[in-house]
């Protein structure tokens, strides 16, 4: 055997040690940067190492990675994994292909062009197309490009002129979608703000009254990006109202579903999602819900010409697409043009647990959010601070004696910086207007009941102490 094949073979055994261990281990290494610098030695080395210096890296970082495999871990959207999906990353590192051509990703693209139509039927659009990204955020950006497009298609030509363009956007919706307004040059100020009700929903009277106001101030109101699956609360715009304001005003409707998109496997569930199929562009994360390792991500638009045109070329990169027939060059729809085959991961993992797999999966994780939901309303001192409607459940520590905001405010944060110290939980807090909150999220199956019961207890016993 070569020297090749030995280190690759020990290190798949240090990883499937790590990922087949069942046991407890600390979620987190207190490790400091200086800390964890002197640890991994000479990151940089001049010279070759032996193997066993690289096994003994790859087990170093293993061992002072955060654990997101452990059913305790319930900080991010994500999390956990399916081992068909580990599969999939190695199956695409090993065969390094790109996605802009079906010349160099016959399969992949095939692949990925069969999950996009799937994805879309399960939408209810009749016709449409859609893209693998590099994540939600740049799933919103695309959505914002096809947006001025439709209202504006000389833009790609002539630029911005005289066009003072708004967009409009919850007071709740991810960062990445002023982010994107701000790259594609809206300027900030023409980002407008609609009110949320208690919920934290979109309110579609404030949005209709603001597109008014809008245009009579001679503003050309662009997009409306509604959110599907809030990134604090896990709240749902209400869809269908939105689309008729939209329709009303000709306003292209974007869905951010990066977070709440898989509701869409879901029987049960889906009426979260009514109305989705009067939107004109979606972004939808199967690396979130779907348990899938980053990046795993999609673009999907109604209207496959708007999609084309944002991406067109200006120069013709001819050293690239050689067919005489491009549809099938995905480089064609995409803002990358060296991409990895993201869709091979969602693929050997649909292949395994079917379309049912993972409506069951929905389930399962609403269900136990509306598990741990329960014990927080039943406990005495937590307090349930927004109504739960996915999986994000929003909950403080509220000591009966104690009724100063900003010493309930810097206990919950104290709670959460000793939790996640100890090891045994990751959580994440957040802040709702100016409350402090904690945010666990179930967003994986290897999380139980039990670990549930045993998270509550865990606060508890670190509240008292503080
Ligand atoms: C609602 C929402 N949209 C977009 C994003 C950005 O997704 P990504 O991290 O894949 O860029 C997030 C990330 O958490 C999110 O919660």
């Amino acid at each position: 055997m070569s020297k090749e094949q030995e280190l690759f073979d020990e290190s798949i055994n240090l990883i499937k040690n790590y990922l087949f261990d069942k046991s407890h281990k600390k979620i987190r290494s207190e490790n400091s940067f200086e800390e964890l610098k002197i640890d991994l030695g000479n990151i940089t080395p001049e010279f070759p190492n032996q193997n066993e210096i690289i096994l003994e890296a790859i087990q170093k970082y293993i061992q002072t990675s955060v654990k997101t495999k452990d059913e305790r871990y319930m900080q991010s959207l994500w999390g956990g994994n399916h081992i068909t999906a580990i599969l999939g990353e190695v199956l695409v590192a090993s065969t390094n292909t790109s996605m802009y051509t079906f010349d160099t990703a016959p399969s992949a693209t095939v692949i990925e062009k069969s999950i996009i139509s799937k994805l879309l039927q399960l939408i209810g659009w009749q016709e449409g197309d859609g893209v693998f990204t590099s994540g939600g955020s740049n799933g919103n950006l695309l959505g914002l490009l096809c947006a001025r497009n439709y209202s504006y298609p000389e833009y790609s030509k002539i630029g911005n002129r005289n066009r003072r363009f708004q967009i409009f956007i919850s007071k709740e919706s991810h960062y990445s979608v002023e982010n994107a307004a701000r790259i594609i040059g809206i300027g900030t100020e023409n980002i407008i703000e609609i009110n949320c009700n208690h919920d934290g929903e979109m309110d579609p009277e404030d949005l209709e009254k603001k597109i008014q106001e809008s245009i009579q101030s001679s503003f050309t109101p662009f997009c409306v990006v509604a959110t599907a699956g809030t990134t604090v609360r896990g709240c749902f715009d209400p869809i269908d109202k939105i689309a008729n304001i939209c329709k009303k005003f000709d306003i292209w409707l974007h869905l951010d579903a990066a977070w709440g998109g898989a509701v869409l496997f879901s029987e049960k569930h889906r009426m979260l999602l009514e109305g989705i199929e009067r939107t004109n562009s979606i972004c939808f994360d199967p690396h979130k819900l779907m348990g899938l390792p980053l990046i795993c991500s999609t673009f999907l638009v109604n209207n496959p010409q708007q999609l084309r045109e944002i991406s067109s070329c200006v120069k013709d990169p001819s050293y690239l697409f050689h067919g005489e027939d491009t549809k099938f060059d995905l480089g064609k729809i995409s803002l990358a043009c060296g991409r990895r085959a993201d869709a091979i991961k969602l693929w050997l993992t649909w292949l395994s647990i079917g379309t049912k797999g993972w409506g069951e999966r929905v389930d399962y994780c609403i269900e136990l959010a509306k598990y741990l939901e329960n014990l927080v309303v039943k406990h005495p001192q937590l307090e349930l601070m927004s109504s739960r409607k996915f999986t994000n459940v929003c909950f403080r520590w509220r000591p009966k004696h104690m009724s100063n905001k900003e010493e309930i405010n810097n206990l919950n944060f104290k709670l959460r910086q000793k939790l996640v110290a100890k090891g045994n939980f990751m959580i994440s807090s957040a802040q709702l207007g100016d409350t402090q909150i904690l945010r666990p999220v179930i967003a994986h199956t290897t999380i139980q009941k039990s670990t549930l019961n045993e998270l509550i207890i865990e606060i508890g016993k670190i509240a008292k102490k503080l």
